[in-house]
C-alpha cells in the first residue's frame, strides 16, 4: 500500500439482528482502533442489502438498523470521528450499482463462495431472487462510491473486495482512470466459533452471544457451551484446540498467564469444563459490562439522530465519485 495516499476506511453490517462476540473480533475492534488511530471512516448500515434475503420482513430490518446503530455506540464508534450511515438513503449508491451490473456476468456472480453458502443455507436453490445474488455488486458500489482504501473485514468477506476491485479494474480499463481500488484487512481473529463449537457465531445458528444480551443470560450461554465431547470427568485429560471456551478466552481473556496454566492442567487431566467456563463467565462479563453501560447513554432517538446526520455527511462524498463516474461514463448530460 501507498504510505503516501490518504487511507479511507468504509465497512458495513447487514441490520438483521443484535451484534454479537463474533462481530465484535471480526471487524467491530479493528474500527475502533482504527478510528482512534485518526483515519477518515465510514461505516455503513447496509439495510438494502439486508433487504436481499428480508424482502418480506422490511420491519425487521427497520427496527434493527436502530439497534445497530446502538450496537456501534456502545463498543465505542464515534460519531464524530467516524460517519455511520444508513444504506438506502444514498440514493447514488443504487446508481452505480446498475451501472457497475454491466460489468459483470451471471457466471462470476454465482462462483462467489460466501454467496453460494448463503444460496445453500437460505434453501433458495434454483428461484435466487435477482437482487440476492447481485449483492456484491451492490457491495462492490458501497466501497467504491466512498473511495475506501481500506475495508476491515473478516475472512466470508473476502470474495466481496475482490469482486470490487475486479469491477474497479474493469471501469478503469473500459471508461479511464476512475476509481479506487479497495484491500481488504482482516483482523487477528478472523472468526469466532459458536457457543455450540460450530465453525462460525451467527444469529441464524442461535449459537451467539450478543453485545447487548443480559448478564443472566450470557452467564446461562456461557455454562451451556459445547467445550471437549471426549471431556466426561474432571479427572479426564482434555482438548484445547477447537475447544470453543478456550478459543474465547484467548479472544477476550487479559490474564494470559492464568490461560496458559489453564490450558495445561485441562489438557493433563484434573481441571473441570464448568471451572473453565466459570473463569470465561467473568471474563465476558468484565468486557460486555462497559459496552453495555455506553450502550445506556443514547435512546433510540439519539441514535437515529446520529446516523441520520451521518447519511447526509457521506451523500456529499458519494454525489462527488458519481459525478466522476458520469463524467468517465458519457452520461453526464
Ligand atoms: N456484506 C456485509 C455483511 O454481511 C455487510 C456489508 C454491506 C459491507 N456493505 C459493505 C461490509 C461494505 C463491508 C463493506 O456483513
Amino acid at each position: 500500500m501507498n504510505k503516501q495516499q490518504k487511507q479511507t476506511i468504509l465497512t458495513g453490517d447487514r441490520p438483521t439482528g443484535p451484534l454479537h462476540l463474533g462481530h465484535y473480533v471480526g471487524s467491530l475492534k479493528q474500527r475502533i482502533e482504527l478510528q482512534n488511530q485518526g483515519f477518515d471512516m465510514f461505516v455503513l448500515i447496509a439495510d438494502m442489502q439486508a433487504l436481499t434475503d428480508n424482502f418480506k420482513n422490511p420491519q425487521k430490518v427497520r427496527e434493527n438498523i436502530t439497534q445497530v446503530a446502538l450496537d456501534y455506540l456502545s463498543v465505542g464508534l464515534d460519531p464524530q470521528k467516524t460517519t455511520i450511515m444508513i444504506q438506502s438513503q444514498i440514493p447514488e449508491l443504487a446508481e452505480l450499482t446498475m451501472f457497475f451490473l454491466n460489468l459483470v456476468t451471471i457466471a462470476r456472480l454465482e462462483r462467489n463462495p460466501t454467496v453460494k453458502a448463503e444460496i445453500k443455507d437460505r434453501g433458495f436453490n434454483r428461484s435466487i431472487p435477482a437482487g440476492f445474488l447481485t449483492y456484491p455488486i451492490s457491495q462492490a458500489a458501497d466501497i467504491l462510491a466512498f473511495e475506501a482504501t481500506i475495508v476491515p473485514v473478516g475472512e466470508d468477506q473476502l470474495p466481496m473486495i475482490e469482486q470490487a476491485r475486479e469491477i474497479a479494474n474493469r471501469f478503469n480499463l473500459l471508461y479511464g482512470d476512475t476509481l479506487i481500488l479497495p484491500e481488504a484487512q482482516l483482523s487477528a481473529f478472523s472468526r469466532l466459533p459458536g457457543t455450540d463449537g460450530k465453525e462460525k457465531m451467527s444469529k441464524s445458528s442461535n449459537n451467539s452471544i450478543n453485545l447487548f444480551d443480559s448478564e443472566e443470560v450470557i452467564e446461562k450461554k456461557v455454562m451451556n457451551m459445547f467445550t471437549d465431547p471426549k471431556h466426561l470427568r474432571v479427572e479426564d485429560q482434555g482438548q484445547v484446540e477447537g475447544n470453543p471456551v478456550f478459543t474465547y478466552l484467548d479472544a477476550f481473556g487479559k490474564d494470559l498467564n492464568k490461560i496458559d496454566e489453564m490450558k495445561k492442567h485441562y489438557q493433563l487431566g484434573g481441571l473441570g469444563d464448568s471451572e473453565v467456563k466459570k473463569y470465561l463467565n467473568d471474563v465476558l462479563q468484565e468486557f460486555l459490562e462497559p459496552i453495555r453501560e455506553r450502550r445506556s447513554l443514547y435512546s433510540e432517538k439519539d441514535a437515529m439522530e446520529i446516523i441520520k446526520t451521518g447519511t447526509i455527511k457521506g451523500r456529499i462524498t458519494a454525489s462527488h465519485v458519481l459525478a466522476k463516474v458520469r463524467s468517465s461514463m458519457k452520461i453526464n448530460y
